[in-house]
């Protein structure tokens, strides 16, 4: 790396070392650290016919984790045994749906350098193990014993919900605010403007 003059935002000072010293740097740019983290690609790795399988596959657990938290507020208001039912079966799902689109995910993590080498990508892998954990926990204790659902299961209901919120939340940022898994089609860029 050229530039070692790095502050601490990482934003490097150009004009450092440049007709001696003193000067105060008229750099606007991003920096040797973050030009160094841009320059890799963060195209998905993990894709069917050019779709991230990641992002096909945690629609189930978001919606499963709500369904859940449904089945239980509606046996809390009902008693009917229906949604005890519902919701271990929901639960369950959301479980091993979390597992799967995690194991896709962390391929991503891994595989992909330019996915790897930004830490919003390392906050949402953390928020998202957390709610795979708590999605299974909310599995385990109904399965152990239905009458856990009551009020154990609801409050790990109510946390697994704010918990898809958070993961599905910094998820999004990546992909939105970031551009990671975004790949652009031959369609885009052989298009005449
Ligand atoms: C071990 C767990 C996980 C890891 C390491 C992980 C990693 C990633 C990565 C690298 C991306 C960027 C897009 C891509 O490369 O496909 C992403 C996107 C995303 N993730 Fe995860 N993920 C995990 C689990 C989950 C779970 C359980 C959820 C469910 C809440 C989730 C929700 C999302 C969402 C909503 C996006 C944006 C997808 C889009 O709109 O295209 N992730 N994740």
């Amino acid at each position: 790396m050229a530039n070692t003059d790095i502050d601490s935002t990482g934003a490097g000072k150009a004009g450092a070392g440049k007709g001696g010293g003193g000067e105060v740097s008229d750099r606007t740019g991003p920096g040797p650290v973050v030009e160094h983290i841009i320059s890799h690609k963060t195209e998905s790795y993990v894709a069917l016919f050019g779709h991230p399988l990641h992002a096909q596959t945690v629609h189930f657990p978001i919606a499963l984790s709500f369904a859940v938290l449904g089945a239980d507020v509606f046996y809390w208001y009902s008693a009917d045994p229906f949604w005890l039912r519902a919701g271990l079966w929901a639960a369950g799902f959301a479980f091993v749906a979390g597992v799967a689109a995690g194991v896709f995910g962390t391929m991503e993590l891994l595989l992909v350098r330019g996915i790897r080498l930004r830490v919003a990508s390392w906050t949402h892998a953390i928020a998202a193990v957390t709610l795979i954990a708590i999605l299974g926990t909310n599995w385990g204790v109904r399965f152990t014993d239905l009458d856990n659902t009551l009020p154990h299961g609801l409050m790990l209901s109510i946390l697994g919900a704010v918990f898809t919120g958070v993961a599905g939340w910094h998820g999004g940022k990546l992909v939105y605010d970031h551009g990671i898994g975004v790949m652009i089609g031959s369609k885009v860029t052989s298009s005449k403007r």
